[in-house]
């Protein structure tokens, strides 16, 4: 059923919205449950569509996994009859997927995971993950459009130096080398917030792993892991959408759990442009520092602890109403300027020059039938909707589903005319 968001645009937010646990974070986590025969039970859990989906592959899989919504915590306990086949119906619905290969190859030797296949953003290859696992001692066929993995006795440690920082890579790995024999060492690692949250876990699962969040971690290989209780980060990208949600509809609005040390990049770039963050006991305020317009930065989106590219379109949505002209390069990924020909349907004045996106600020957005592409794209359109004039439709908003839980609640508890239909 097509269900499309209406937003009638022009209120201030005032209020508090309540951050949930990562999505990112958590699809990460999950496929920790194939390393183990121990329960992992997962709290702060987002009640998200993604969770479903990496729920529906682990069962596939032969994993258990119960999703107590009413209290977000997920429950999961791999059977001792795994099955081997990730399928293509569930991966083409998420990339994501894929990490269920190095904890696969692992405990059990053997995977086949369907490729998951470029997806709006970009081609989104996963040779850095291919590599490393075979430098660890697994070998891969591709055989229509699967990838069959295959370890002859078991991994081995040692040294892999990645090109660049690939979060999914690096995932990957860590999750294959922490039963591999021996030391691995992983040079040029990402140091993403959610990558500390997977090794803090596999640490209390009874690993040995120094260095995360650094440049170069080390693994002591175990032979078996226990099961634990963790609780998901909180959702760095979540928490700066709503930041933008505050600032560009003028508003004043508090967000319960979170942490500025998460988006310390990020919130230079809106102090820069006239938004102030005060970080309290257990939540942070946002309001904008005077009724000054907001004023024009230049942004290159980075790994961590660079600006992510994760929420690069909802701040183009906020830079489209600044005063003066923004520049954006988007620098990780070759194909995330979808959101760019819906914001200029709204009015907004943007200029895509290859992997550049020149932003000349308008006075005002205004309210139109626009369509979501992708998941980030899809709540910067939500987010200009809110300072637009007049109504805005967004059609296709299963997207939004994927990475936001509950978004017409949280804001309309803090004043925003939005519903879904
Ligand atoms: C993770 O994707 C996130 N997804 C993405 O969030 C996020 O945008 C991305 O990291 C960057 O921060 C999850 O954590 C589930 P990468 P991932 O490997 O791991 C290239 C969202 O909106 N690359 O760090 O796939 C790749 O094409 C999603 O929540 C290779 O070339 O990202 C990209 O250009 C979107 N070969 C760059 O590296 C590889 O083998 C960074 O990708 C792997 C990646």
């Amino acid at each position: 059923m097509k269900e499309k968001i209406f937003i009638e645009g022009g209120r201030r937010l005032s209020g508090s919205i309540p951050i949930s646990g990562a999505k990112n974070s958590c699809l990460t986590l999950m496929p920790l449950s194939l390393l183990s025969e121990s329960e992992l039970t997962l709290k702060n859990v987002p009640i998200l569509s993604d969770v479903e989906t990496m729920k529906a592959l682990l069962e596939s899989l032969g994993c258990v996994v119960s999703y107590q919504k009413s209290n977000n915590i997920l429950n999961l306990r791999m059977s001792d009859k795994p099955l081997f086949l990730a399928g293509y119906e569930i991966v083409k619905k998420m990339r994501a997927s894929i990490l269920v290969l190095g904890p696969l190859l692992a405990r059990f030797g053997e995977a086949v995971v369907a490729l998951p296949g470029g997806c709006a953003i970009g081609a989104r290859p996963v040779n850095l993950h291919l590599m490393a696992l075979e430098a660890l001692g697994a070998s891969f066929s591709i055989e229509n459009g699967y990838v069959k993995g295959k370890v002859a006795t078991s991994l081995k440690g040692c040294k892999i130096k990645f090109p660049f920082e690939s979060v999914g890579a690096t995932a990957n790995t860590i999750m294959a080398a922490v039963l591999a024999k021996g030391t691995t060492e992983l040079v040029n690692v990402a140091r993403e917030p959610e990558i500390i949250d997977l090794c803090t876990c596999l640490k209390s699962m009874g690993c040995k792993i120094e260095g995360d969040g650094e440049r170069i971690i080390v693994i002591e290989g175990v032979n078996s892991l226990k099961g634990t209780i963790h609780n998901v980060v909180m959702d760095r990208i979540e928490l700066g959408t709503y930041m933008i949600a505050g600032a560009i509809s003028d508003g004043d609005i508090k967000l319960t759990g979170g942490n500025v040390a998460l988006l310390e990049k990020f919130i230079e770039k809106l102090h820069e442009i006239g938004i102030e963050i005060k970080q309290a006991e257990d939540y942070l305020r946002v309001r904008r520092i005077s009724n000054a317009p907001i004023s024009s930065t230049n942004i290159d989106t980075e790994p961590f602890p660079g600006f992510p590219t994760d929420l690069q379109a909802q701040m183009m949505a906020l830079l489209s109403i600044a005063d003066g002209v923004s520049k954006i390069e988007e620098k990780i990924f070759e194909n995330r300027f979808m959101h760019v020909p819906e914001l200029i349907r709204m009015g907004a004045n943007i200029e895509i020059k290859g992997r550049k996106a020149i932003i000349s600020g308008v006075d005002k957005l205004k309210g139109a039938p626009v369509k979501a592409t992708d998941l980030r794209a899809s709540v910067s359109l939500v987010l200009a909707g809110l300072a637009a004039e007049g109504q805005t439709e967004i059609d296709k908003v299963h997207h939004i589903d994927r990475g936001y839980e509950d978004i017409i609640q949280k804001l309309k508890s803090c004043g925003a005319a939005i519903k879904r239909v």
